[in-house]
């Protein structure tokens, strides 16, 4: 819906469908975009524009509280035109266990999770049989940690930036995937089988020929369509091995580079062909692409990464899949570093999924950047605990000036 309203009543997180000016007369290279930064507003407001317009349905800023959804993906198939739509209502996730508290279990879940993918890997490699029991038996402890408290594990994941990518890439999309889930109001069950699902997604890449793989220039026709045959070969490896799985930890393999406009690969799927799980996996296996560092480049900041999703949204994925997505991972993931409007540092601890804009953080540095003796933690969704805090911008991890990890270090159980 196209409202008309106050640059001053902006927020980070609306879209601004029209700016209302023609490109001479207004600071943007375009007329719409998603506001990320407080300083955009500024800029509008610093050009003398008093009033633009805002697309309420491309905004991500979070919808009031919803009902829960009666959603399945595995078992609903009488209404398969509407199954991606009906993701569109869901609760926000109350942790039940603290960050203080699941932290550490996370960590430990993480770890053995991280040597079974590695075992994986080396099993693939070498043709031997994947030890099935070994990833359930991780993945259950992800969803278990994830229903406890879903931040413990995404913090994780933001913090840890020194494993290799080709370990580390199926598990965090695992993770990722199954936060997402949880959001999105899955069952414990089929959490499971879209962690497992996204445990196997790319091991069809074992089977891609290294100098394409690894490859850092851009890769040719040919070379790219091979590489397009990994999700495919995904599916193959997992058939060969005659797992006894449900079959959606094979589509979930098989079809995360699917499209909603039928241009991914391999089948050409479009709109709701596309089974869930593997829309899920998909959004998870862009973002962790696009925010982990790699051997050539730094991985982008979140937020950055978010906003090159929702330029998705409509073509490559349902609407309603990147808002719940984003509702997610939140637009200041846990372990991100934030600047406030008065200068002071903080790392943001828990996303708050009824308010995006205003997580737990923990308040770190003053100011000047000197680090405190005692740090603060401040809900910035309790006006009696912000006094008037609010974040100003994303600090990249290189610029923090300390380890965010520090942090989360807390004592152990
Ligand atoms: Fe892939
Ligand atoms: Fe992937």
């Amino acid at each position: 819906m196209i409202r008309k309203i106050s640059t001053k009543a902006l927020e980070v997180g609306m879209f601004v469908s029209d700016v209302g000016r023609t490109w001479l007369n207004h600071p943007w290279k375009t007329k719409s975009r998603l506001l990320t930064e407080r300083s955009e507003i500024e800029e509008l407001i610093a050009f003398g524009i008093e009033e633009v317009y805002i697309d309420t349905s491309k905004s991500i800023k979070p919808a009031k509280e919803q009902s829960k959804p009666k959603y399945s993906p595995l078992t609903d198939k009488s209404q398969p035109v509407n199954r991606q739509q009906q993701v569109k209502k869901s609760e926000p996730v109350e942790p039940t266990v603290a960050m203080e508290t699941e932290f550490p279990k996370a960590a430990k879940a993480y770890s053995k999770a991280l040597d079974t993918s590695k075992a994986l890997v080396a099993a693939c490699r070498m043709n031997k049989r994947i030890e099935l029991n070994e990833v359930q038996e991780d993945v259950n402890e992800l969803v278990e940690s994830v229903s406890r408290n879903r931040d413990a594990l995404t913090a994780l994941i933001k913090l840890r930036h020194f494993d290799d990518y080709t370990y580390t890439h199926s598990l965090n999309v695992s993770v990722l995937s199954i936060s997402a889930g949880k959001t999105l109001g899955l069952t414990n069950d089929e959490l499971k089988i879209l962690g497992l699902g996204t445990m196997f997604h790319d091991l069809g890449k074992l089977r891609i020929p290294d100098n394409i793989l690894n490859k850092p220039g851009k890769l040719t026709d040919e070379e790219f369509a091979i590489m397009r045959n990994h999700a495919a070969l995904s599916a193959e490896i997992l058939t060969e091995q005659n797992l006894n799985v449900n079959d959606q930890v094979i589509k979930v393999a098989r079809s995360h580079h699917e499209r909603i406009d039928g241009s991914g690969y391999p089948d050409h799927l479009q709109g709701d062909q596309i089974p869930p799980l593997a829309t899920i996996c998909g959004l998870s296996d862009v973002y962790d692409a696009l925010t982990s560092d790699r051997v050539y480049h730094k991985g982008m900041l979140p937020h950055d990464a978010l906003k090159f999703i929702y330029s998705l949204r409509g073509t490559h994925f349902q609407p309603d899949w990147v808002d719940r997505f984003v509702q997610s991972v939140g637009i200041y993931p846990p372990g991100s570093v934030v600047e406030l409007n008065t200068g002071h540092r903080a790392v943001v601890m828990e996303v708050n999924n009824r308010s995006l804009l205003t997580p737990l953080i923990k308040v770190v540095a003053d100011p000047h950047g000197q680090l405190y003796q005692r740090t603060k933690l401040v809900d910035l969704s309790k006006p009696s605990e912000s006094q008037g805090w609010s974040i100003s911008r994303v600090v990249p991890p290189s610029e923090a000036g300390f380890e965010p990890s520090d942090f989360f270090s807390f004592q152990p159980e």
